[in-house]
């Protein structure tokens, strides 16, 4: 298959750096909601150890994987070691034990594809929910961190990405379209894949980090500080970026033999996965592949009419960064 060349992309596109930088900023979440998610978080912990003193409560997602923008729910995993219990049941329980306090809808979803207690706490305002034993979600959840302090770009990246997926309704995955988690992912390999590297890749490096869970050994060099300068060789701004982003989703991504893979900071092939061809539910028309499960396809939820939508969505964005007298408002307008 034939790529596209690289086209030039517009001689002004610096300018569309302060603009950029803009809307990164103001999807930053202000000092006063991590103190109050940190408040809830103290109150679940105290509420919890009555009941289960040994259970931990940690909190994943985008709370605590820095990518998370101004007024989101947080995800929060009890970890806890009921071997004679069904984990409806421990929900159910927790669902119980958290009610009897001044916390609103608390509610059990047992049979949801991630059973979770759902919660909603009046006081600060913050909804979360509650998850048993996910805990490749925690270990995740400090991949993408350390990742972020690497290379402010990420974050810059990451928002504007996110943000422009929320507006234009393809971040939903019941709908087809992707999570924020594999947006995050796909903006990680990008910075991997930019000559000079943007970001290294942290698991093919030797692991000052490693852990089992769930028979997965998570293994990685996690010692970031170390690597603050590792970006620097590279100048592209984030302007840049973000059309190169949507210009390599849009223009240059092999959909129908390439998986990209954080895990080897590279591009592997279907083949080598088996991902070729349709099993279940599962089409892989887009491959992602979960840096740690690396048998999960995050694209897997992409179907037939989705994978049209997604690519539209690319194009339409790489089109507006090329040539939109106003690309800032273009990109961003609702669906
Ligand atoms: N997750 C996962 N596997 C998936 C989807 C999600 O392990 N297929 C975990 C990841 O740890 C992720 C967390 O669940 O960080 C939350 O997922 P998601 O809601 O997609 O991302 P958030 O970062 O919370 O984004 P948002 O701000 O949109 O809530
Ligand atoms: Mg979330």
């Amino acid at each position: 298959r034939m790529y596209k060349r690289q086209t030039i992309c517009r001689r002004d596109i610096d300018n569309l750096n302060v603009p950029f930088l803009a809307i990164y900023e103001s999807l930053i979440p202000p000092e006063e909601e991590k103190v109050k998610q940190t408040q809830l978080l103290a109150l679940l912990k105290k509420l919890v150890s009555k009941e289960w003193p040994e259970a931990q409560l940690y909190i994943y997602g985008s709370c605590a994987n820095s990518f998370g923008v101004s007024k989101s729910d947080i995800d929060i995993c009890l970890a806890i070691e009921e071997a004679n219990m069904e984990k409806s049941d421990i929900l159910m329980k927790l669902a119980d034990i958290l009610q009897s306090d001044n916390l609103q809808n608390v509610q059990a979803l047992t049979r949801a594809r991630v059973p979770i207690v759902k919660l909603m706490d009046p006081a600060t305002g913050i909804s979360c929910d509650i998850c048993i034993n996910n805990l490749l979600a925690v270990v995740n959840t400090k991949l993408l961190w350390d990742y972020a302090q690497i290379d402010a770009r990420l974050r810059q990246l990451a928002f504007i990405i996110k943000h422009w997926a929320k507006s234009r309704g393809v971040n939903e995955t019941y709908h087809g379209t992707l999570s924020s988690y594999a947006y995050v992912l796909m903006c990680i390999h990008f910075l991997q894949q930019r000559r000079p590297a943007i970001l290294p890749c942290l698991q093919e490096m030797e692991s000052t980090y490693s852990v089992k869970v769930d028979n997965v050994n998570c293994a990685y060099f996690d010692k970031v500080r170390t690597l603050a300068d590792f970006g620097r060789p590279n100048k592209e701004t984030i302007a840049q970026l973000v059309w190169g982003f949507f210009y390599y989703w849009a223009y240059c991504h092999d959909y129908a033999n390439s998986v990209i893979s954080v895990r080897t900071g590279s591009i592997i092939s279907k083949r080598e996965k088996d991902w070729t061809r349709r099993v279940g539910n599962d089409r892989h028309l887009i491959c992602i592949e979960d840096p740690f499960e690396i048998s999960h396809d995050l694209g897997r939820v992409v179907d037939k009419r989705s994978i049209k939508v997604l690519r539209e969505e690319f194009e339409r964005a790489a089109d507006i960064m090329q040539y939109d007298p106003n690309p800032c408002v273009k990109l961003f307008e609702p669906y």
